[in-house]
């Protein structure tokens, strides 16, 4: 067996410039996966670093399914407090930064709904050691960042799990930051194992690969490493414009009255002029030049008026979304009952390369009629958000 090849960053980054390119050129020819784990709202350092790209992959014309990673918040913390709520908020966030559900294109679906997915772990359990799973670099970095005593298995294990994820639906393209290429690697190896072990009539599996985002990382208003919303360094996307001014007012700068654009020497600062400059699509050194000597506070009122201004339209949508409870669960209903269809598709294709299939006759006409009856086991009339779900479920698989 070969072993997992992290591979090298430049190579990764030139693959992913070529990809990018085809999609332009070509972007029904891809699909799409991309998730979070549902850990709280989300802030201007997602927006910029990767759901705007979402939106932007989506206004290409690709189909994009979007994964919210309920069973992996488990990984890292004994209880999923908050979990149904913070799905919810999550789901908002998206639409609000305008993932359109009603494109017949994007889905969005918790895996936890989606037990065809959860199966393909355990054939995938087969496919990697023990050994490959202890060496994963961005593993061995959320077990420190944990503090746990115990680690629990799943931590090692959900980048199996993530390759269920991301081969369920047979996606090509998966949209990262560097810390989720190991898992990415990980995917394609098993991919390709069980495309050798497997041998079937055709490969079942593709290779997905990676489309690294250029967008530039978000420090914390605190000055550290990253914006994140548990170390209370943000600006979540949901806050009011009052809140975001305040928020801002705490953000760290420096001595210096002079305001100049120097990411090595001088971060906090270079951070808040990189945030501004992405609300008003202008260069970071102009509006530092535009600054001058009149220091953190001016710095901060124009990033102040920037974002606001930036996050209104969104804000906005998010809080009509908000006005409408059934609209949320419409939109996870249909996310689970596409994913489901594409699932059961392909674990059908995965027993059958595995010689696994005990109901079917030999064209595989039983576990066909089983998978039109459980779609149909899945239509559930009675409220005004069920009709197009109706529609969907009916139709065979549109992508
Ligand atoms: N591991 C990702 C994170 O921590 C979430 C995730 C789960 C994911 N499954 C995925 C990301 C599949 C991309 C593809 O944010």
């Amino acid at each position: 067996m070969e072993t997992v090849d992290y591979g090298t960053f430049e190579a990764t980054v030139e693959r992913s410039n070529d990809l990018e390119q085809a999609l332009k050129r070509d972007p029904t020819r891809f699909r799409v996966l991309t998730g979070d784990r549902p850990t709280g709202r989300l802030h201007v350092g997602h927006l910029f670093g990767s759901l705007e790209n979402r939106v932007r992959l989506q206004g290409l014309g690709v189909p994009i399914f979007v994964v919210i990673a309920d069973y992996q918040v488990l990984t890292d913390r004994d209880c999923a407090d908050d979990i149904a709520e913070n799905v919810r908020q999550l789901v908002l966030d998206y639409i609000a930064a305008g993932l359109d559900p009603e494109n017949g294109r994007t889905f969005i679906f918790p895996h936890s709904h989606v037990p065809e997915l959860n199966q393909l772990l355990v054939p995938f359990l087969t496919l990697v050691t023990n050994s490959e799973l202890n060496r994963n670099p961005t593993v061995k970095e959320e077990i420190q960042a944990s503090g746990q005593q115990q680690i629990n298995a799943g931590m090692y294990v959900y980048p199996v799990h993530q390759a269920a994820d991301i081969l369920f639906c047979k996606a090509t393209v998966v949209p990262v930051g560097k810390d989720q290429l190991p898992h990415l690697e990980l995917t394609r190896t098993i991919a390709r194992r069980f495309n050798a072990r497997f041998k079937g009539q055709a490969p079942v599996f593709p290779e997905p690969q990676p489309l690294l985002s250029n967008a530039p990382i978000i420090l914390g208003l605190d000055g550290s490493q990253k914006m994140s919303k548990s170390r209370k360094n943000s600006i979540m996307l949901s806050a009011t414009e009052d809140e975001t001014a305040k928020c801002i007012k705490t953000a760290k700068t420096d001595m210096d009255r002079l305001i100049t654009y120097d990411p090595v020497n001088r971060p906090e600062v270079a951070n808040l002029l990189l945030l501004a400059s992405l609300c008003t699509k202008r260069e970071p050194l102009d509006l530092a030049a535009e600054i001058k000597d009149s220091g953190a506070s001016r710095l901060k009122s124009l990033l102040t008026e920037s974002i606001n201004e930036y996050l209104r339209p969104l804000r906005q949508r998010r809080q009509e979304l908000e006005k409408d409870r059934g609209y949320i669960r419409h939109v996870i209903h249909m996310g689970i009952a596409r994913a489901r269809v594409v699932a059961q598709e392909t674990l059908a294709e995965v027993r059958q390369a595995m010689g696994m299939e005990y109901e079917t006759d030999h064209n595989g006409q039983q576990s066909k009629e089983r998978i039109a009856c459980a779609n149909a086991h899945l239509l559930r009339w009675g409220n005004k958000y069920e009709w197009p779900y109706f529609c969907i479920a009916l139709s065979r698989p549109l992508i």
